[in-house]
């Protein structure tokens, strides 16, 4: 008997302990994505710093991103997502996700004069418009490609 209910304890202790990891890797504490100032620092910087990159849009300068800001986000983020001109798709970095690229965009055009939200706190429908913009763009660029324009 009384081994049966240690039994049963050390299984209720086992239940309760792996139901515990489990929460505490869905509970959106451990976010497995950078923030925008994070992912601004290690790789958009270099150029969105760079006064001698041609076209560049510098991160602060109100009158660079005014336009932009105003398309509304969807379309800057999904054309810098995609690379548009001498900006390198995803920002020229392999691992980058769309959640860190929608992020580090929000985050610089925030300092510019937006009020963008970060991909936690985005609007589901925002994030629908972001990825039907980079599908278009993918579209329009696949025709591109075949009739041989430049974008
Ligand atoms: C190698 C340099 C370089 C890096 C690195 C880079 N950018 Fe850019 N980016 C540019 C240039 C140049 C433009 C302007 C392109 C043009 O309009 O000709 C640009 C444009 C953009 C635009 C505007 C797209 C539009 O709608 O016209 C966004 C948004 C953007 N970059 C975001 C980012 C983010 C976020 C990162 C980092 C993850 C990043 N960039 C890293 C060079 C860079």
């Amino acid at each position: 008997m009384k081994k049966s209910k240690f039994a049963l304890a050390s299984v209720l202790v086992l239940l309760l302990s792996t139901s515990i990891f489990a929460s505490s890797d869905d509970d959106g504490d451990d976010k497995d994505y950078r923030d925008g100032k994070t992912v601004f620092k290690e790789v958009c910087v270099y150029c969105h710093t760079n006064k001698n990159i041609p076209n560049v849009l510098l991160v602060g300068n109100k009158q660079h991103w005014s336009g932009l800001i105003e398309e509304g986000q969807q379309f800057p983020t999904a054309h810098g997502w995609v690379g548009t001109r001498m900006m390198p798709r995803h920002g020229g970095e392999a691992k980058m996700t769309l959640p860190e690229f929608i992020n580090a965009v929000a985050f610089m055009a925030n300092e510019s004069g937006a009020d963008w939200n970060e991909y936690e706190d985005l609007d589901p429908k925002m994030y629908q418009e972001i990825l039907k913009e980079i599908q278009i763009r993918y579209d329009r660029n696949e025709l591109y490609d075949k009739i041989g324009k430049k974008y």
